[in-house]
């Protein structure tokens, strides 16, 4: 597709946009002034406009009922996570039974590795990405650690060639079948969070699997930006976060995926907890674990309903758009974005450039874009932000932004590049 830079051309793509109506959905925040640009929607999504309305309902189903509400309540609270399950299953493409929403996203991971990492013998490694996100890398190493195994030795790191900033999938690749036997589980977030690449999962789970491991993601950057199959490419686990692309509020529920190849045995050792007690009997409060069959069967404690509450209000969203659709704006606008960068960085040639470190090819990303800043640092950043534009930026030089599909526009982008160019 042809792109120009320019507001009419922006403005021309909002009005042929078949999602633009969910702008409308969103509150979008004031302390930037009156029209920000907000892209930071791979770090904490915009607030749904009906998320109060269903947050105060469940305040005042606790004021009328008080405990009560677990069975009474209008959506009663024993059960509040299986709202959200179908709408959840659909958006990471699962079998409604092989996901649950429950607890926080890192505590998930922990969870799932307790079933899933289980060094034997020989095969006692984890490959996993190299300068993964902070909390992955800790969770990692403490599994690794709690099985009394050395971290240098199992835990394998991958990295981008030198000189280059992307992992080469052939690389990861090469590396399980080189670990071979070795292999216990390839951990790997299935979206980099700092560069945005997007890993191609089905191929790695078939690699592992090749090899005997076990394969899982954390899809912190994919789920609700990327269209996912988990079925389908035969993950055995993943876990993400709710309050990126999914919009759920800041530190909001986390979802899992156990393949329904697992999610029914109950050899598998887990850390139990009532809430993953056989659901018919729970009430019994009888010694001796039974675990529900299904992904339920790895929750541990009744759900936070208010948290599940705005996680509803969001999905429902997600629901009503749907994924395809999202992921064709998502394409769109992502490669609008990175025309108009591009565009700026040619025009200031001479002061400074813009590198885009995500990959080009748009199957192999998703709504983020990093942009490494040559000549201009921090200071560029602060600018743009007094500009009004809520982007994120790490540590040396690199600008994050994502287009969330579901309330940002074509204008957004054009006006990002604006204030770019005016911040030079
Ligand atoms: C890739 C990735 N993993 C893990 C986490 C940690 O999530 P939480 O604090 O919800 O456990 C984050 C948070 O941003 C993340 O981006």
């Amino acid at each position: 597709m042809e792109f120009e830079n320019t507001l009419d051309f922006a403005r021309k793509m909002d009005r042929e946009d078949n999602l633009k109506q969910f702008r409308e959905e969103f509150l979008f925040p004031t302390f930037a002034g009156k029209n920000p640009v907000y892209l930071t929607g791979n770090s904490l999504g915009l607030q749904p406009k009906r998320t109060r309305e269903y947050i105060l309902e469940e305040l005042d189903e606790w004021h009328k009922y008080g405990v009560e509400g677990h069975f009474d309540a209008k959506r009663p609270w024993y059960s509040y996570h299986e709202l959200l399950t179908e709408k959840t299953a659909k958006i990471v493409g699962a079998l409604p039974e092989e996901v649950v929403v429950t607890h926080s996203l890192t505590t998930n991971l922990h969870l799932l590795m307790v079933s899933f990492y289980r060094p034997e013998g020989k095969r006692t490694k984890i490959l996993c990405e190299g300068k993964a996100f902070p909390s992955d890398q800790y969770a990692l190493e403490s599994q690794v650690k709690f099985h009394k195994l050395d971290v240098k030795e199992n835990l394998i790191e991958i990295f981008p060639r030198e000189g280059e900033h992307l992992i080469r999938e052939s690389d990861i690749l090469d590396k399980i079948a080189e670990l071979g036997e070795t292999l216990a589980l390839v951990m790997i977030g299935g979206v980099n969070y700092y560069t945005g690449q997007l890993f191609d999962m089905k191929t790695i789970t078939e690699a592992g699997h090749k090899v005997g491991a076990i394969v899982g993601f954390d899809l912190a950057h994919a789920a609700g930006n990327i269209n996912l199959k988990l079925h389908d490419w035969q993950v055995d686990f993943a876990a993400w976060c709710g309050y990126k692309y999914l919009n759920s509020s800041p530190g909001g529920v986390s979802g899992i995926f156990v393949h329904e190849k697992h999610a029914y045995s109950t050899d598998l050792p887990r850390f139990a907890g009532w809430w993953g007690y056989n659901k018919e009997k729970r009430f019994k409060m009888e010694p001796g674990f039974d675990p529900m069959r299904g992904a339920e069967g790895w929750q541990l404690s009744n759900a936070p309903v208010l948290g599940m509450a705005a996680h509803l209000a969001s999905l429902e969203i997600f629901e009503q758009a749907g994924m395809d659709k999202i992921g064709a704006k998502r394409d769109k606008l992502t490669a609008f974005l990175e025309f108009v960068i591009r565009n700026v960085s040619d025009k200031n040639r001479e002061r400074c450039s813009f590198e885009i470190i995500t990959p080009a090819d748009i199957s192999k990303r998703g709504a983020q874009l990093s942009i490494l800043v040559h000549g201009q640092g921090k200071e560029l950043f602060n600018k743009l932000s007094q500009k009004g534009v809520i982007a994120d930026w790490r540590e040396p030089n690199v600008i994050r932004i994502a287009p969330a599909p579901l309330y940002n526009s074509f204008e957004d982008c054009y006006r990002f590049g604006e204030s770019l160019e005016d911040s030079i």
